[in-house]
C-alpha cells in the first residue's frame, strides 16, 4: 500500500484502509518480535524524540521500536535542556532536527505545534501529543489492542470514562472509531464532557453515541471501557480541578455490574481511576495495551521511512 502521508499529525491523516494496514503491519512485528527478523530494517536511520511535555510510554516505546529495528535515537525528554528556554521556535527546532535525523517524534503542550514542525521539516514528523488536541499513534495502539482482545472493531459498544474534554487520546480514538460500526458511550462530569465540536462532528456523521455522568447506568452494556486520567495540567483554574478530581474510581466492585468479557483500557498513567486490585482480573488489558505500543510504533516508523515488507499488498 502506498502510504499517503509521510507525516502523522492527526488521526484524520489516515483513511480506514491505512489504519487497518498499520494494524496488520504491527501484528507482523509482534509475531516476529523474538526472532530478530527485522533487527536491521532501519539500520543507519536516526530518530529524534523531542518532548516538551512529560512522557514515559510514548517516548520510550518509540525509542524501543527504533532500536529494535536497528536504528538509533537522539533527542531530549525535557525542554529545559533544549534551546526552547532561550526562545527558539518549534519551526527552527524542526529545521535543526531535519539535519540530524531521518524522522522526528514530537510532544508539545501547544495544540498545532507538531503541524508547524511538519511544515518546516523535510523529514517526516510524528505527533506524540499536542496539548488537548490529538495523539494519533496512541490511537493506533488503542485500535490494535481492541482488535486483539475483541477480534473486531465493529459491533462493539465502547465506553469512554473520565476527562473527555482535555483527553487527547480520547479525541483521536473517537475520530478513528467513526470509521467502524461501533457505538460509543461518553461518561464524564458535565464540566469534562466531550467538546462541542466533536459532538457536532459525530452528529453530522450519524454516529450512534450517548452521554451520561452515571457509569453504573450504562456499564452493563459495554464491551470496552476506556478509562482516562483527569488532565490536571490542562485546567485553567485549579479550583475546577478540585471539584472533579477522583470523581470516578474503579475497584473490584465494578465487576458485579459489567459483562464478564468487558475489557478495561487506559492510556496510562493512572492516578486513582483504576484500583490496583483490578490489575490481575481478566478485565484489565492496560499493561498489554502499553506493550502493544512498541509493535505499532515499529509499524509506523517503518512506514514513514518507506520500508517495504515482503508480503506487502
Ligand atoms: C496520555 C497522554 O500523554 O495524552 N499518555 C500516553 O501517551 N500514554 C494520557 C495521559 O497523559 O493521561
Amino acid at each position: 500500500m502506498e502510504f499517503r502521508h509521510k507525516n502523522i499529525i492527526s488521526i484524520d491523516d489516515f483513511t480506514k484502509e491505512e489504519l487497518i494496514y498499520v494494524l496488520k503491519r504491527a501484528k507482523r512485528f509482534e509475531e516476529g518480535f523474538n526472532d530478530g527478523k527485522y533487527s536491521d530494517m532501519l539500520k543507519g536511520k536516526v530518530l529524534s524524540t523531542v518532548f516538551f511535555e512529560p512522557s514515559t510510554r510514548t517516548r520510550l516505546s518509540f525509542e524501543s521500536a527504533m532500536k529494535r529495528l536497528g536504528g538509533t535515537v537522539i533527542g531530549f525528554a525535557n525542554e529545559k535542556t533544549s534551546s526552547a528556554v532561550k526562545g527558539e521556535t518549534v519551526h527552527d527546532t524542526a529545521k535543526m532536527l531535519e539535519c540530524y535525523s531521518d524522522v522526528i517524534v514530537v510532544r508539545h503542550h501547544i495544540e498545532g505545534a507538531a503541524r508547524v514542525m511538519a511544515e518546516a521539516s523535510q523529514v517526516p514528523v510524528i505527533n506524540a501529543g499536542d496539548g488537548a488536541n490529538q495523539h494519533p499513534t496512541q490511537t493506533c495502539l488503542d485500535l490494535y489492542t481492541i482488535l486483539k482482545s475483541k477480534g473486531r472493531l465493529d459491533n462493539l459498544r465502547i465506553g469512554f470514562l473520565g476527562d473527555l474534554k482535555y483527553g487527547r487520546t480520547v479525541h483521536s480514538l473517537v475520530h478513528a472509531l467513526t470509521h467502524f460500526d461501533s457505538k460509543m458511550t461518553f461518561i464524564s462530569p458535565e464540566s469534562l464532557a466531550m467538546p462541542d465540536y466533536m459532538i457536532d462532528e459525530l452528529k453530522d456523521a450519524n454516529i450512534d453515541f450517548e452521554e451520561t455522568e452515571d457509569l453504573h447506568s450504562v456499564c452493563k452494556k459495554l464491551d470496552v471501557l476506556y478509562v482516562t486520567r483527569i488532565q490536571k495540567e490542562r485546567f485553567v483554574d485549579s479550583l475546577d480541578y478540585e471539584k472533579v478530581k477522583g470523581v470516578y474510581q474503579l475497584d473490584k466492585n465494578i465487576m458485579e455490574y459489567v459483562k464478564p468479557e468487558l475489557k478495561i483500557m487506559h492510556p496510562l498513567p493512572r492516578v486513582d481511576e483504576i484500583h490496583k486490585e483490578l490489575d490481575d482480573t481478566d478485565h484489565a488489558i492496560y499493561f498489554e495495551q502499553a506493550r502493544n505500543g512498541v509493535f505499532v510504533r515499529q509499524a509506523l516508523l517503518s512506514l514513514v521511512l518507506n520500508k517495504e515488507m515482503e508480503d506487502d499488498e
